[in-house]
């Protein structure tokens, strides 16, 4: 069974969540190793939709483990309403749950902290999700915040409370939660990378599911408008606890066209009235916070980047359906004067597709495609020079074509 990192290849919301669900029954674990409950994963099975924030997308597959690496940062609140919730619909996710006891904690305040800076940022708001990311990955880096080995032991959580800074909330009311919130936490607590070793010595496949996307990446993204953490493939190794050397395959998701939410830069978006009316086919509200994504057209030097930062072996290209019934596709594919330091200043040279008006949703086949949408695939595939291994035509589970 081979080990897989899935990324996101562009802005986020790819699709990511639809086929780490896909892929799962092929492994035994499926494991987040960054990010945290900014990330909105949605899985449709049989028309049912689930939206998963913190827990891994092989949550719905009765044999999968559900792992949160070291990497991620929890908020513990949000992770057990989570639980709840599945366990409310029957999922016996209890049962499969294992959490790093050294990943960190998105304390109470965080979410403030987090909202605060954004609204005193005004018109230069990074557009962040509000979910207390960044000053959980700050106290993690400048060694104060707290982990989730911390809060599930009473003694150890008291000694770092008391040296962390809590403005403005009451101590014991802090601790007394926490540790309330710690004790429901305890019996998944393990050590991830030894977990995962185990799993390997045993020939199991692992699938590593990456949260964001590559240009939202604190290194490779556009800077400041990214994320707090490094959502590249490599990030998985660091935040699961793996080498390099176990990780077989590298699949991005990339959606047929382009969204974004919140600031930054974004070569390709398209004018109001086709972004509306693109936002309104593709269903582009953020599984998160609900706000319209912004919308553009498919960008390949932006693939061509992503494969080179991802060491992509396969893309998974998804949500072609939602092009139908537009006579033309522009699609930008290369920039004028190569790729700039800041993608502000790209310039995108576009190639106009011919479009095709059938409803793709019941294609499983390549040969089920309409012609012009295998030319698209092809197109993007030859462009990008990597192989699209498999087509989203739907939400649904089944929605896909296997071209592999
Ligand atoms: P993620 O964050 O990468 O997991 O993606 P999100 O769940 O935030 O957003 C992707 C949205 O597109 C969700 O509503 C999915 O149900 C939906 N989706 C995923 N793949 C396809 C597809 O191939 N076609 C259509 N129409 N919808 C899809
Ligand atoms: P999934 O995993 C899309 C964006 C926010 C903002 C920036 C920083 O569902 O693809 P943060 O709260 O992380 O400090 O916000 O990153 N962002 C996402 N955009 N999908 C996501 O996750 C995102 N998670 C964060 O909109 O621009
Ligand atoms: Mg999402």
């Amino acid at each position: 069974m081979p080990t897989v990192v899935v990324v996101g290849t562009q802005w986020g919301d790819e699709g990511k969540g639809k086929v780490v669900d896909a892929l799962a029954p092929s492994v035994a674990a499926v494991v987040r190793f960054q990010g945290g409950n900014n990330a909105g994963h949605t899985l449709v099975v049989g028309g049912r939709k689930t939206v998963l924030h913190l827990l891994p997308s092989g949550a719905l597959h009765d044999h999968c483990l559900c792992i949160i690496g070291p990497g991620v940062v929890v908020d513990p609140a949000v992770l057990l309403a989570e639980v709840d919730q599945l366990s409310a619909l029957g999922v016996d996710i209890e049962r499969r749950l294992r959490i790093a006891s050294s990943a960190h904690v998105i304390l109470p305040w965080h979410p403030h902290v987090d909202r605060q800076r954004e609204v005193a940022a005004g018109a230069h708001a990074i557009g962040t999700t509000h979910r207390g990311l960044s000053p959980a990955y700050e106290d993690k880096v400048a060694r104060r915040g707290l982990r989730i080995g911390d809060l599930i032991s009473p003694s150890r959580l008291a000694a770092k409370l008391t040296m962390a800074p809590i403005d403005g909330y009451d101590r014991a009311e802090v601790l007394e939660r926490l540790a309330e919130l710690g004790a429901r936490l305890r019996p998944w607590v393990v050590d991830v990378p030894e977990l995962l070793a185990e799993l390997r010595r045993k020939g199991e496949g692992i699938l590593f599911e990456g949260a964001q996307g590559t240009f939202l990446d604190v290194d490779h993204g556009t800077w400041p408008y990214v994320t707090s953490s490094n959502t590249v493939a490599g990030a998985a190794c660091a935040g699961a606890g793996v080498g390099p050397t176990a990780i077989d395959q590298v699949i991005g998701i990339a959606k047929a066209y382009v969204t974004r939410v919140g600031g930054g830069p974004f070569p390709t978006e398209c004018a109001p009235d086709v972004a509306e009316a693109l936002r309104a086919a593709g269903g582009e509200f953020g599984a998160t916070t609900g706000r319209p994504r912004r919308i553009g057209w498919f960008d390949v030097p932006l693939l061509r980047r992503s494969a080179l930062l991802n060491g992509l072996s396969a893309i998974a290209l998804s949500k072609l359906d939602v092009l139908s019934t537009r006579s033309e596709i522009p699609v930008a594919m290369s920039y004028d004067g190569g790729w700039p330091e800041d993608l502000a200043f790209a310039r995108p040279v576009y190639r106009t597709f011919g479009g095709w008006t059938r409803d793709l949703s019941a294609c499983r086949t390549r040969a089920d495609l309409p012609h012009a949408a295998r030319a698209y695939v092809d197109a993007l595939q030859e462009a990008i020079g990597v192989p699209i291994a498999f087509v989203g035509v739907g939400p649904d589970r089944d929605h896909t074509i296997d071209l592999r």
